[in-house]
């Protein structure tokens, strides 16, 4: 019986673990490669003013130079009382160093004494398929705590609990996180996507 080769498509990121992650989601009719992985190491300059221009930004540049399909993600926290900031400046939002603790510190302080506290994680994507291009969303809400709690995850996670927990992201495992989460949520919707037009 002949198999069909499978569908290659480019994770516009370096990271290992997150290529990993939805290589597992996707199963064996995709291969997922990444930027290392296709020999991408030129700097591409996210300098769009929103997360969905930026994610359009990456994918938009391996499909041009590499003539491969690709997806990109963008992700930022946004805070209500802030009128949308960090948003899509979250890495760098206390200085071009990309300190989260200095970054946590900037919210903390920005938040004094602030009623609302709402904020959420907004992942976008952008999936380029045979030069077809689709955006895709995922949202987590909750609430800026006054303090730090927990040890895991990364970036925002100890300053954000989200809506209906009683812990922050990092006070969760991986598995609750994602569970949950703003990019879990996206890379869901785009999976289930992707799984129904390889069918
Ligand atoms: P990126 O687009 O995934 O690189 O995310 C940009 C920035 O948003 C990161 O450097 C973090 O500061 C923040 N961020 C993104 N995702 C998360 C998360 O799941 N938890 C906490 N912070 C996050």
């Amino acid at each position: 019986m002949e198999t069909t080769p499978p569908l290659t498509l480019v994770f516009a990121t370096h990271n290992a673990n997150k290529v990993a992650e939805v290589q597992a989601l996707l199963g064996p009719r995709y291969a997922v490669k990444s930027l290392t992985d296709i020999g991408c190491h030129e700097d591409i300059v996210e300098d769009a003013p929103t997360l969905e221009g930026n994610a359009r930004i990456k994918a938009r540049h391996v499909v041009e130079h590499y003539g491969m399909d690709c997806f990109a993600d963008d992700t930022g926290l946004e805070i209500a009382a802030l009128a949308g900031a960090p948003g899509v400046l979250s890495a760098r939002y206390a200085g071009s160093d990309k300190d989260p603790e200095a970054n946590m510190d900037r919210v903390l302080a920005e938040l004094a004494g602030a009623a609302d506290r709402s904020a959420q994680f907004r992942t976008a994507i952008c999936l380029i398929q045979a030069g077809e291009e689709r955006l895709i969303e995922g949202v987590c809400t909750g609430q800026i705590l006054s303090a730090r709690s927990g040890a895991q995850g990364f970036g925002y996670d100890p300053i954000f609990q989200p809506d209906g927990e009683q812990r922050s992201f990092a006070e969760m495992t991986t598995a609750e996180k994602n569970a949950i989460s703003h990019r879990g949520r996206a890379v869901r919707q785009m999976v289930a996507h992707l799984k129904e037009v390889a069918e």
